[in-house]
Protein backbone atom coordinates (compact mmCIF):
# COMPACT_ATOMS: atom_id res chain seq x y z
CA UNK A 1 0.00 0.00 0.00
CA UNK A 2 3.12 2.09 0.87
CA UNK A 3 4.82 1.71 -1.98
CA UNK A 4 2.00 2.08 -4.03
CA UNK A 5 1.26 5.15 -2.98
CA UNK A 6 4.99 6.81 -3.06
CA UNK A 7 5.26 5.66 -6.69
CA UNK A 8 1.54 7.38 -7.18
CA UNK A 9 3.22 10.84 -5.56
CA UNK A 10 6.44 10.43 -7.66
CA UNK A 11 4.78 10.03 -10.84
CA UNK A 12 2.88 13.34 -9.93
CA UNK A 13 6.03 14.74 -9.15
CA UNK A 14 7.69 13.75 -11.81
CA UNK A 15 4.69 14.52 -14.35
CA UNK A 16 4.47 18.31 -12.77
CA UNK A 17 8.46 18.70 -13.60
CA UNK A 18 8.37 17.96 -16.85
CA UNK A 19 4.81 19.34 -17.44
CA UNK A 20 6.82 22.67 -15.98
CA UNK A 21 9.41 22.36 -18.17
CA UNK A 22 7.31 21.82 -21.22
CA UNK A 23 5.63 24.83 -20.41
CA UNK A 24 8.94 26.83 -19.55
CA UNK A 25 10.15 25.75 -23.01
CA UNK A 26 7.10 27.20 -24.54
CA UNK A 27 7.25 30.46 -23.09
CA UNK A 28 10.68 30.81 -23.81
CA UNK A 29 10.02 30.18 -27.01
CA UNK A 30 6.78 32.60 -27.70
CA UNK A 31 9.13 35.20 -25.95
CA UNK A 32 12.26 34.91 -28.11
CA UNK A 33 10.06 35.10 -31.34
CA UNK A 34 8.33 38.21 -30.07
CA UNK A 35 11.70 39.72 -29.43
CA UNK A 36 12.61 39.11 -32.33
CA UNK A 37 10.01 39.68 -34.75
CA UNK A 38 9.13 43.03 -32.89
CA UNK A 39 13.11 43.87 -33.25
CA UNK A 40 12.72 43.07 -36.78
CA UNK A 41 9.66 44.91 -37.58
CA UNK A 42 11.10 47.99 -35.58
CA UNK A 43 13.80 47.74 -38.34
CA UNK A 44 11.52 47.54 -41.05
CA UNK A 45 9.28 50.56 -39.86
CA UNK A 46 11.85 53.30 -39.48
CA UNK A 47 13.30 51.80 -43.33
CA UNK A 48 9.48 52.63 -44.17
CA UNK A 49 8.42 56.38 -42.75
CA UNK A 50 4.80 56.59 -42.31
CA UNK A 51 2.44 55.02 -45.04
CA UNK A 52 2.21 56.94 -48.24
CA UNK A 53 0.09 54.56 -50.35
CA UNK A 54 2.71 52.92 -52.26
CA UNK A 55 5.04 51.52 -49.40
CA UNK A 56 3.46 47.98 -47.88
CA UNK A 57 6.15 45.72 -47.69
CA UNK A 58 5.99 42.84 -49.79
CA UNK A 59 9.64 41.41 -50.66
CA UNK A 60 13.20 41.97 -51.29
CA UNK A 61 15.00 42.19 -54.82
CA UNK A 62 18.29 40.32 -56.16
CA UNK A 63 20.10 43.02 -54.17
CA UNK A 64 18.41 41.69 -50.99
CA UNK A 65 16.82 45.49 -51.13
CA UNK A 66 13.07 46.02 -49.75
CA UNK A 67 10.75 46.06 -52.37
CA UNK A 68 7.44 47.37 -51.49
CA UNK A 69 3.82 47.95 -53.65
CA UNK A 70 0.89 50.02 -53.65
CA UNK A 71 -2.15 49.06 -52.07
CA UNK A 72 -3.61 48.07 -54.96
CA UNK A 73 -1.26 44.98 -54.98
CA UNK A 74 -2.86 42.27 -53.10
CA UNK A 75 -1.04 42.24 -50.07
CA UNK A 76 -0.81 45.49 -48.79
CA UNK A 77 -2.96 44.32 -45.92
CA UNK A 78 -0.08 41.86 -44.53
CA UNK A 79 2.27 44.41 -43.15
CA UNK A 80 -0.92 46.20 -41.05
CA UNK A 81 -1.76 42.52 -40.09
CA UNK A 82 1.85 42.12 -38.83
CA UNK A 83 1.31 44.75 -36.34
CA UNK A 84 -1.50 43.81 -35.09
CA UNK A 85 -0.14 40.62 -34.29
CA UNK A 86 2.45 42.17 -32.36
CA UNK A 87 0.27 44.17 -30.44
CA UNK A 88 -1.87 41.04 -29.48
CA UNK A 89 2.31 39.24 -28.46
CA UNK A 90 3.11 42.07 -26.42
CA UNK A 91 0.19 43.80 -25.96
CA UNK A 92 1.87 47.52 -25.97
CA UNK A 93 0.52 50.54 -27.10
CA UNK A 94 3.28 51.23 -29.70
CA UNK A 95 1.98 48.64 -31.53
CA UNK A 96 -1.17 49.25 -31.72
CA UNK A 97 -0.84 52.93 -32.61
CA UNK A 98 1.64 51.63 -35.24
CA UNK A 99 -1.42 48.92 -36.27
CA UNK A 100 -4.23 51.69 -36.35
CA UNK A 101 -1.82 54.32 -38.35
CA UNK A 102 -1.15 51.74 -41.34
CA UNK A 103 -4.69 49.61 -41.58
CA UNK A 104 -6.11 53.01 -41.75
CA UNK A 105 -3.97 54.02 -44.83
CA UNK A 106 -6.02 51.74 -46.83
CA UNK A 107 -9.75 52.95 -46.37
CA UNK A 108 -9.88 53.63 -49.81
CA UNK A 109 -9.70 50.10 -50.69
CA UNK A 110 -13.06 49.51 -49.07
CA UNK A 111 -14.71 50.18 -53.05
CA UNK A 112 -11.79 48.95 -55.04
CA UNK A 113 -13.11 45.88 -57.32
CA UNK A 114 -10.27 45.04 -59.55
CA UNK A 115 -9.42 41.46 -58.14
CA UNK A 116 -10.76 39.28 -55.46
CA UNK A 117 -8.05 39.70 -53.03
CA UNK A 118 -9.62 42.32 -50.92
CA UNK A 119 -10.69 39.82 -48.40
CA UNK A 120 -6.50 39.21 -47.69
CA UNK A 121 -5.94 43.01 -48.24
CA UNK A 122 -9.02 44.65 -45.95
CA UNK A 123 -9.77 41.38 -43.59
CA UNK A 124 -5.72 41.37 -42.34
CA UNK A 125 -6.09 44.67 -41.48
CA UNK A 126 -9.90 45.91 -40.15
CA UNK A 127 -10.55 42.55 -39.65
CA UNK A 128 -8.14 42.10 -36.95
CA UNK A 129 -8.17 45.88 -35.85
CA UNK A 130 -11.74 45.29 -35.39
CA UNK A 131 -11.36 42.42 -32.91
CA UNK A 132 -8.14 43.92 -31.29
CA UNK A 133 -9.23 47.52 -30.94
CA UNK A 134 -12.37 48.00 -32.32
CA UNK A 135 -13.98 51.02 -33.60
CA UNK A 136 -17.76 51.57 -35.06
CA UNK A 137 -16.00 52.64 -38.38
CA UNK A 138 -14.03 49.60 -38.73
CA UNK A 139 -17.20 47.56 -38.99
CA UNK A 140 -18.54 50.24 -41.52
CA UNK A 141 -15.32 49.23 -43.94
CA UNK A 142 -15.76 46.03 -43.54
CA UNK A 143 -19.40 45.73 -44.78
CA UNK A 144 -18.30 48.07 -47.68
CA UNK A 145 -15.42 45.79 -48.58
CA UNK A 146 -17.70 42.96 -48.04
CA UNK A 147 -20.01 44.37 -50.52
CA UNK A 148 -17.16 45.08 -53.32
CA UNK A 149 -15.99 41.85 -53.25
CA UNK A 150 -19.86 40.53 -53.98
CA UNK A 151 -19.85 42.31 -57.07
CA UNK A 152 -17.43 39.99 -58.54
CA UNK A 153 -20.13 37.33 -57.31
CA UNK A 154 -21.77 35.87 -60.36
CA UNK A 155 -24.96 33.57 -59.64
CA UNK A 156 -24.60 30.98 -62.60
CA UNK A 157 -21.04 30.21 -61.50
CA UNK A 158 -21.90 30.34 -58.06
CA UNK A 159 -18.30 31.87 -57.36
CA UNK A 160 -16.62 35.02 -56.74
CA UNK A 161 -14.44 36.12 -60.05
CA UNK A 162 -10.84 35.86 -59.02
CA UNK A 163 -9.23 37.96 -61.66
CA UNK A 164 -10.28 39.45 -64.78
CA UNK A 165 -8.66 37.81 -67.44
CA UNK A 166 -5.86 35.23 -67.86
CA UNK A 167 -4.36 33.11 -70.61
CA UNK A 168 -3.21 29.56 -69.68
CA UNK A 169 0.91 29.06 -69.70
CA UNK A 170 0.65 26.93 -73.11
CA UNK A 171 -1.04 30.48 -74.79
CA UNK A 172 -3.85 28.04 -75.82
CA UNK A 173 -6.81 28.56 -73.82
CA UNK A 174 -8.44 32.53 -72.62
CA UNK A 175 -9.93 32.33 -69.25
CA UNK A 176 -12.78 34.91 -68.78
CA UNK A 177 -14.13 34.22 -65.16
CA UNK A 178 -11.26 32.55 -64.00
CA UNK A 179 -11.55 31.26 -60.23
CA UNK A 180 -8.15 30.15 -57.78
CA UNK A 181 -8.33 28.08 -54.52
CA UNK A 182 -7.16 31.31 -52.64
CA UNK A 183 -10.52 32.64 -52.87
CA UNK A 184 -11.01 30.55 -50.00
CA UNK A 185 -9.08 33.01 -48.04
CA UNK A 186 -11.47 35.99 -48.80
CA UNK A 187 -14.58 34.43 -47.67
CA UNK A 188 -13.64 34.96 -43.65
CA UNK A 189 -14.67 38.67 -44.14
CA UNK A 190 -18.04 37.67 -45.71
CA UNK A 191 -18.88 35.65 -42.21
CA UNK A 192 -17.76 38.77 -40.52
CA UNK A 193 -19.71 41.68 -42.67
CA UNK A 194 -22.50 39.47 -42.44
CA UNK A 195 -22.39 39.79 -38.44
CA UNK A 196 -22.29 43.02 -38.76
CA UNK A 197 -24.43 44.20 -40.60
CA UNK A 198 -27.04 41.45 -40.02
CA UNK A 199 -27.65 40.84 -43.96
CA UNK A 200 -27.23 37.15 -44.77
CA UNK A 201 -26.21 37.55 -48.61
CA UNK A 202 -22.78 37.55 -47.61
CA UNK A 203 -22.42 34.38 -45.63
CA UNK A 204 -24.74 32.90 -48.62
CA UNK A 205 -22.07 33.84 -51.03
CA UNK A 206 -19.53 32.55 -48.64
CA UNK A 207 -21.03 29.21 -48.96
CA UNK A 208 -21.90 28.73 -52.61
CA UNK A 209 -18.65 29.84 -53.37
CA UNK A 210 -16.78 27.50 -50.90
CA UNK A 211 -19.57 24.61 -52.38
CA UNK A 212 -18.24 25.68 -56.04
CA UNK A 213 -14.71 24.97 -54.48
CA UNK A 214 -15.38 21.58 -53.51
CA UNK A 215 -17.17 20.47 -56.79
CA UNK A 216 -14.75 22.08 -59.28
CA UNK A 217 -11.15 22.32 -58.00
CA UNK A 218 -10.69 19.36 -55.55
CA UNK A 219 -9.90 15.57 -56.63
CA UNK A 220 -10.35 12.32 -55.38
CA UNK A 221 -7.27 12.37 -53.16
CA UNK A 222 -8.29 16.25 -52.17
CA UNK A 223 -5.64 17.63 -53.71
CA UNK A 224 -6.23 20.73 -55.80
CA UNK A 225 -6.24 22.26 -59.06
CA UNK A 226 -5.41 25.80 -58.98
CA UNK A 227 -7.49 27.56 -61.00
CA UNK A 228 -10.77 27.08 -62.81
CA UNK A 229 -11.99 28.85 -65.53
CA UNK A 230 -16.39 28.70 -65.56
CA UNK A 231 -18.75 29.55 -68.77
CA UNK A 232 -20.59 32.57 -67.29
CA UNK A 233 -23.78 30.96 -69.68
CA UNK A 234 -24.18 27.85 -68.43
CA UNK A 235 -21.99 27.36 -65.25
CA UNK A 236 -19.45 24.77 -66.66
CA UNK A 237 -16.33 24.87 -66.14
CA UNK A 238 -13.88 25.34 -68.83
CA UNK A 239 -10.40 24.77 -68.11
CA UNK A 240 -8.47 23.53 -64.88
CA UNK A 241 -5.20 24.15 -64.95
CA UNK A 242 -2.74 26.42 -62.80
CA UNK A 243 -0.96 29.68 -62.57
CA UNK A 244 0.88 29.78 -59.84
CA UNK A 245 2.13 25.78 -59.76
CA UNK A 246 4.40 23.77 -61.61
CA UNK A 247 1.68 22.19 -64.16
CA UNK A 248 -1.64 22.26 -64.75
CA UNK A 249 -2.19 18.57 -62.98
CA UNK A 250 0.35 19.30 -59.99
CA UNK A 251 -0.74 20.55 -56.61
CA UNK A 252 0.40 23.81 -55.81
CA UNK A 253 1.85 23.74 -52.41
CA UNK A 254 0.52 27.40 -51.42
CA UNK A 255 -2.90 26.78 -53.15
CA UNK A 256 -3.41 23.49 -51.15
CA UNK A 257 -2.47 25.66 -48.22
CA UNK A 258 -5.29 28.25 -48.39
CA UNK A 259 -7.64 25.29 -48.85
CA UNK A 260 -6.58 24.09 -45.39
CA UNK A 261 -7.06 27.20 -44.19
CA UNK A 262 -9.98 28.33 -45.91
CA UNK A 263 -12.13 25.56 -44.93
CA UNK A 264 -11.14 25.48 -41.45
CA UNK A 265 -12.58 29.14 -41.53
CA UNK A 266 -15.45 27.74 -43.38
CA UNK A 267 -16.26 25.23 -40.49
CA UNK A 268 -15.60 27.26 -37.47
CA UNK A 269 -17.99 29.99 -39.56
CA UNK A 270 -20.65 27.32 -40.19
CA UNK A 271 -20.44 24.64 -38.10
CA UNK A 272 -21.16 22.53 -41.32
CA UNK A 273 -19.12 18.98 -40.82
CA UNK A 274 -18.48 18.46 -44.76
CA UNK A 275 -15.98 21.21 -44.26
CA UNK A 276 -14.72 19.68 -41.57
CA UNK A 277 -13.94 16.97 -43.59
CA UNK A 278 -12.82 18.79 -46.18
CA UNK A 279 -9.93 20.65 -44.14
CA UNK A 280 -8.90 17.31 -42.97
CA UNK A 281 -8.77 15.47 -46.18
CA UNK A 282 -6.61 18.01 -47.75
CA UNK A 283 -4.68 18.75 -44.68
CA UNK A 284 -3.65 14.77 -44.55
CA UNK A 285 -2.57 15.34 -47.99
CA UNK A 286 -0.39 18.20 -47.63
CA UNK A 287 1.42 16.30 -44.61
CA UNK A 288 1.48 13.00 -45.94
CA UNK A 289 3.30 15.28 -49.22
CA UNK A 290 5.70 16.41 -46.56
CA UNK A 291 9.93 16.75 -46.90
CA UNK A 292 11.35 15.72 -43.18
CA UNK A 293 11.93 19.05 -42.35
CA UNK A 294 8.59 19.77 -42.66
CA UNK A 295 8.64 23.14 -44.79
CA UNK A 296 7.00 21.52 -47.82
CA UNK A 297 8.21 22.41 -51.38
CA UNK A 298 6.72 25.38 -53.63
CA UNK A 299 4.63 22.85 -55.70
CA UNK A 300 3.99 18.95 -54.55
CA UNK A 301 4.78 17.55 -57.97
CA UNK A 302 7.79 19.24 -59.26
CA UNK A 303 9.98 17.17 -61.50
CA UNK A 304 7.82 14.03 -61.20
CA UNK A 305 6.75 11.62 -63.64
CA UNK A 306 3.72 12.59 -65.70
CA UNK A 307 3.95 16.69 -64.64
CA UNK A 308 5.32 18.99 -67.07
CA UNK A 309 5.24 22.42 -67.01
CA UNK A 310 4.18 24.45 -70.36
CA UNK A 311 4.72 27.54 -72.57
CA UNK A 312 6.17 30.55 -71.07
CA UNK A 313 6.32 29.25 -67.63
CA UNK A 314 9.54 29.82 -66.06
CA UNK A 315 8.79 26.22 -64.78
CA UNK A 316 9.62 24.45 -67.73
CA UNK A 317 13.57 25.23 -67.57
CA UNK A 318 13.86 25.67 -63.65
CA UNK A 319 12.84 22.15 -61.80
CA UNK A 320 14.11 22.80 -58.64
CA UNK A 321 12.54 21.84 -55.36
CA UNK A 322 12.71 24.77 -53.75
CA UNK A 323 10.98 25.28 -50.24
CA UNK A 324 8.16 27.72 -50.05
CA UNK A 325 8.23 28.95 -46.20
CA UNK A 326 5.28 30.98 -46.98
CA UNK A 327 2.99 27.23 -47.81
CA UNK A 328 4.58 25.96 -44.69
CA UNK A 329 3.51 29.33 -42.15
CA UNK A 330 -0.40 28.97 -44.06
CA UNK A 331 -0.71 25.57 -43.54
CA UNK A 332 1.13 25.85 -39.53
CA UNK A 333 -1.35 28.54 -38.70
CA UNK A 334 -4.31 26.51 -39.82
CA UNK A 335 -3.10 23.24 -38.24
CA UNK A 336 -3.33 24.93 -35.15
CA UNK A 337 -7.27 25.66 -35.51
CA UNK A 338 -7.51 22.37 -37.29
CA UNK A 339 -6.60 20.26 -34.38
CA UNK A 340 -8.90 21.95 -32.00
CA UNK A 341 -11.88 21.47 -34.23
CA UNK A 342 -10.97 18.01 -35.88
CA UNK A 343 -9.57 16.69 -31.93
CA UNK A 344 -6.41 15.40 -33.89
CA UNK A 345 -3.40 15.67 -31.63
CA UNK A 346 -1.17 15.34 -34.41
CA UNK A 347 -2.11 18.13 -35.90
CA UNK A 348 -1.03 20.34 -33.03
CA UNK A 349 2.28 18.32 -33.22
CA UNK A 350 2.83 18.85 -36.51
CA UNK A 351 2.18 22.65 -36.59
CA UNK A 352 4.34 22.40 -33.45
CA UNK A 353 7.44 21.04 -34.92
CA UNK A 354 6.27 23.52 -38.47
CA UNK A 355 6.89 26.26 -36.51
CA UNK A 356 10.03 25.49 -34.92
CA UNK A 357 11.25 24.63 -37.81
CA UNK A 358 10.61 28.08 -39.23
CA UNK A 359 11.83 29.53 -36.40
CA UNK A 360 15.22 28.18 -36.32
CA UNK A 361 17.87 29.66 -38.08
CA UNK A 362 16.86 27.45 -41.22
CA UNK A 363 14.41 29.95 -42.26
CA UNK A 364 13.85 32.67 -39.28
CA UNK A 365 16.80 35.70 -40.54
CA UNK A 366 18.93 37.22 -38.62
CA UNK A 367 18.35 40.79 -37.15
CA UNK A 368 18.59 43.59 -39.74
CA UNK A 369 18.85 41.06 -42.73
CA UNK A 370 16.36 39.70 -45.10
CA UNK A 371 14.84 43.47 -45.95
CA UNK A 372 14.27 43.56 -42.12
CA UNK A 373 11.67 40.54 -42.85
CA UNK A 374 11.23 37.38 -40.49
CA UNK A 375 11.24 34.53 -42.72
CA UNK A 376 13.69 33.40 -45.29
CA UNK A 377 12.97 31.09 -48.20
CA UNK A 378 9.54 31.47 -49.96
CA UNK A 379 8.81 31.57 -53.51
CA UNK A 380 5.75 33.78 -54.93
CA UNK A 381 5.46 32.71 -58.58
CA UNK A 382 7.97 30.72 -59.95
CA UNK A 383 6.25 30.24 -63.44
CA UNK A 384 6.31 33.74 -63.54
CA UNK A 385 9.73 34.25 -62.87
CA UNK A 386 9.33 36.34 -59.90
CA UNK A 387 10.03 35.82 -55.92
CA UNK A 388 12.27 32.98 -56.05
CA UNK A 389 13.69 31.96 -52.31
CA UNK A 390 12.35 34.86 -51.53
CA UNK A 391 10.87 36.44 -48.18
CA UNK A 392 7.32 37.37 -48.05
CA UNK A 393 5.07 39.57 -45.94
CA UNK A 394 2.74 37.26 -45.85
CA UNK A 395 4.86 34.36 -45.05
CA UNK A 396 5.52 36.91 -41.60
CA UNK A 397 1.75 37.22 -41.22
CA UNK A 398 0.73 33.61 -40.61
CA UNK A 399 4.35 33.03 -38.80
CA UNK A 400 3.06 35.62 -36.36
CA UNK A 401 -0.65 34.41 -36.52
CA UNK A 402 1.04 30.88 -35.87
CA UNK A 403 2.81 32.22 -32.61
CA UNK A 404 -0.32 33.87 -31.55
CA UNK A 405 -2.08 30.42 -31.75
CA UNK A 406 0.45 28.67 -29.85
CA UNK A 407 0.46 31.19 -27.34
CA UNK A 408 -3.36 30.95 -27.17
CA UNK A 409 -3.14 26.81 -26.82
CA UNK A 410 -4.18 25.85 -23.36
CA UNK A 411 -3.20 21.92 -23.41
CA UNK A 412 0.17 22.63 -22.33
CA UNK A 413 -0.43 24.95 -19.79
N1 LIG B 1 -2.66 34.92 -54.87
C1 LIG B 1 -2.16 34.62 -53.63
C2 LIG B 1 -0.91 33.83 -53.62
O1 LIG B 1 0.01 34.08 -54.38
O2 LIG B 1 -0.83 32.95 -52.85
Amino acid sequence: MKISICFYISVLILSGIINYSCIDKKEKFIKENTEFAAAQTHLMLEQLGEPDGKNYPRTTDEEGELVTTDMYEWTPGFFPGNLWYLYELTQEDYWRKQAEKWTESLEPLKTFTGHHDLGFMMYCSYGNASKLAPKPEYEAILVESAESLSSRYNETTQSIKSWNYRKSWNGQVECFFPVIVDNMMNLEMLFAASKISGNKKYYDIAVKHANSTIKNHLRDDFSSFHVVDYDTITGNVNIRMTSQGYSDNSTWSRGQAWIVYGFTMMYRETKDPVYLDVAVKSADYFIRNLPDDLIAPWDFNVGQEGYAAEGNSYAVQYNEKLKDASAAAIMCSALFELGKYAERKNYTEQAVNMLTELASPAYRAKLGENGNFILMHSVGSLPHKTEIDKPLVYADYYFLEALVRYKEMRENR
